[in-house]
């Protein structure tokens, strides 16, 4: 029996998770409010808040497991890729908690991390089985990968330029929602109609995404609008919100059921924070039930950045002895 404790501090949520074995027994997110105001994440404040957090979130995580920081016997940490600022305070807390104890260190990517999300064993769940793909979509990144193995992943496809996160983030913040955008427009497109607006999609060959032409359209038809009827985002919001939410997640679901019956393989998995939108959800539900493709889906709390996920990946790590130098930087790419 293994128990991980698990830092992620890559972007503006700072947390721990407490694992043993492939069962998280806690998982302490701390989001920070600071960046509201900002309309988007701002790396110095996000480091300071690390900073302000770390202790009380580690403390939580193993209040919340029942476990004494000497039963640890090894820390998982986020080492990138993410903002340096932000990395730093993570991956530093980590090497001096397993320098105290004498015990290992074993670095995690982040993308890994939320892929393997889906090997977190819970009482109601099937894990995926390789080979399976995997559509990775964050605020950040945008993949199809198909895995052969754990740590075996191969991107058939990823976007040219922005992640499908930030399209949707930045769609938001013209229509001055806040930040983070996603989940306000993923409620406020439930009340509207998903056909009412039409914004069109960039050829790109293969399996690969574009975003940034779906953003400029979208500004541009709101500034064509708004010239007319100066309350036309007020007026036309939840309709704005479906349309542009449909026309995002639509290219995904396009592109993923292409690669997936190219590639031959049955098994298909979303992650990252944009998979807990509730068109991505369903859209693959569908695919599934269309192809007959057995789909994972990841709960809620695995969606957006955690560090049960780090932990889950830091324990398949930790099974094949791959630790960390204590002289390991962060790496932001
Ligand atoms: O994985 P994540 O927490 O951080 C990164 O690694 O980037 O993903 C954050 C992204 C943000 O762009 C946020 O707007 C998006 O996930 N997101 C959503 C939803 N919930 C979070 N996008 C669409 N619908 C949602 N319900
Ligand atoms: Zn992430």
């Amino acid at each position: 029996m293994t128990t991980i404790l698990a830092i992620e501090s890559s972007c503006d949520d700072t947390s721990a998770a407490v694992l043993r074995d492939d069962r998280i027994l806690s998982n302490v997110i701390a989001s920070q409010k600071v960046h509201e105001q900002y309309g988007g994440v701002v790396p110095e404040l996000a480091s300071r808040a690390h900073q302000q957090n770390i202790i009380p979130v580690v403390d939580a995580a193993l209040r919340q497991a029942d476990v004494s920081s000497q039963s640890i016997d090894a820390v998982a940490f986020t080492r990138g890729p993410g903002l340096l600022g932000s990395l730093m305070v993570g991956v530093s807390f980590a090497k001096g908690f397993a320098q105290a104890r004498n015990i290992p260190l074993v670095e995690v990517n982040h993308l890994q991390a939320h892929v393997l999300s889906h090997f977190i064993r819970r009482d109601d769940n099937t894990l995926p089985q390789f080979p399976f793909i995997c559509l990775l979509v964050s605020g950040g990144h945008t993949q199809i990968l198909l895995l052969r193995d754990y740590f075996d992943m191969e991107v058939l496809g990823q976007t040219i330029d922005d992640a499908a996160g930030e399209a949707i983030d930045k769609a938001a913040k013209i229509m001055d929602l806040g930040y983070p955008g996603g989940p306000v427009i993923d409620r406020l497109a439930k009340e509207g109609r998903d056909d009412a607006y039409h914004f069109a999609t960039p050829a790109i060959p293969g399996y690969d995404y574009s975003f940034s032409g779906v953003k400029t359209s979208f500004l541009y038809f709101l500034r064509d609008h708004l010239k007319e009827d100066p309350q036309f985002i007020e007026h036309h919001r939840a309709d704005l919100c479906a349309s542009i939410q449909a026309c995002i997640v639509d290219f995904l679901l396009r592109k993923l059921e292409r690669a997936v019956i190219a590639s031959g393989v049955r098994q298909v998995a979303i992650a990252g924070g944009v998979s807990a939108n509730s068109r991505l959800r369903e859209g693959l539900q569908r695919l599934g039930k269309k192809h007959h493709w057995e789909v994972f889906i990841p709960p809620f709390q695995f969606c957006t950045d955690n560090a049960a996920m780090v932990g889950i990946a830091g324990y398949y790590k930790y099974l094949r002895n791959d630790f960390a130098d204590i002289s390991l930087p962060p790496y932001a790419r």
